[in-house]
């Protein structure tokens, strides 16, 4: 099982749950900041009038941008048909399709926000060589991953290895930079905090990794550095 094997991605997303599992774990870093935050800021600040959100999950951050934006037209795209379901729920325009294969025109979209999704993409260069077709030049693209170094120490205590996928914080920015000519970064420790032991597995098991996760109980709540980038791409 590849985070980035289709058939894996589907799965995974068929329901809301294990993005909720995972989620709902995350606090900011220890000077207050968010990664969400950040990129939010970061579109707002370009006052775009259209933007796109490929891999919107539940609609959270669209949500957030069409607060921020009231004049903007936006749309996101998933591969997911309930999250796709669950985003229009929230007012939001939203389709499913491929972020390989953007069904857009070139030149399409002002701003264009891809969080925590690349990683799960089968040819990621393709799909940052589509964010580039369909936005205009000089157009914002922001993009949210991980590290290596993501829970690491959890997942090492609970009998894992560190993940490593195609589209990280280590190597995003190279790939990135063969569509992008400006690439900059903002690299934030945001913390998993578990009230205990279950919680942590509960987390742990929520990605259907071939991994049998245990942990010495604890029952005080632990607190464990992730490790996520943005990336302002132009
Ligand atoms: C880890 S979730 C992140 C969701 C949301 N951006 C967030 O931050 O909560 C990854 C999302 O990307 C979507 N996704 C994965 N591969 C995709 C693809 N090739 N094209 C479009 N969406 C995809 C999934 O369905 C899911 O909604």
């Amino acid at each position: 099982m590849r985070i980035d094997d289709p058939a894996h991605v589907r799965a995974q997303y068929l329901t809301e749950e294990h993005l909720e599992t995972r989620r709902s774990v995350w606090h900011p870093t220890a000077d207050g900041r968010d990664p969400a935050t950040e990129a939010l800021a970061a579109i707002v600040a370009e006052n775009p009038l259209r933007v796109l959100e490929v891999g919107p999950g539940t609609g959270m951050f669209a949500v957030r941008l069409a607060a921020a934006l009231p004049h903007a037209s936006l749309t996101t795209i998933d591969q997911s048909e309930r999250f796709v379901e669950m985003t229009r729920a929230r007012g939001i325009d939203s389709r499913v399709g491929d972020a390989q294969d953007l069904p857009y025109a070139d030149e399409s979209f002002d701003a264009v926000a891809a969080m925590w999704m690349l990683y799960h993409v089968p040819d990621v260069d393709r799909a940052i060589a589509e964010v580039r077709r369909v936005l205009r030049p000089g157009g914002l693209f922001v993009a949210v991953t991980n590290g290596d170094g993501h829970v690491a120490e959890l997942r090492v205590e609970a009998g894992g290895e560190p993940v490593v996928t195609a589209f990280s914080s280590q190597n995003g920015e190279e790939q990135l930079r063969r569509h992008f000519a400006e690439v900059e970064r903002i690299d934030l420790v945001p913390q998993a905090i578990f009230l205990d032991s279950e919680a942590a597995l509960a987390y742990l098991r929520s990605s259907d990794e071939p991994v049998e996760w245990r942990l010495e109980e604890f029952t005080e709540p632990r607190a464990y550095d992730g490790e996520a980038t943005i990336f302002l791409c132009r």
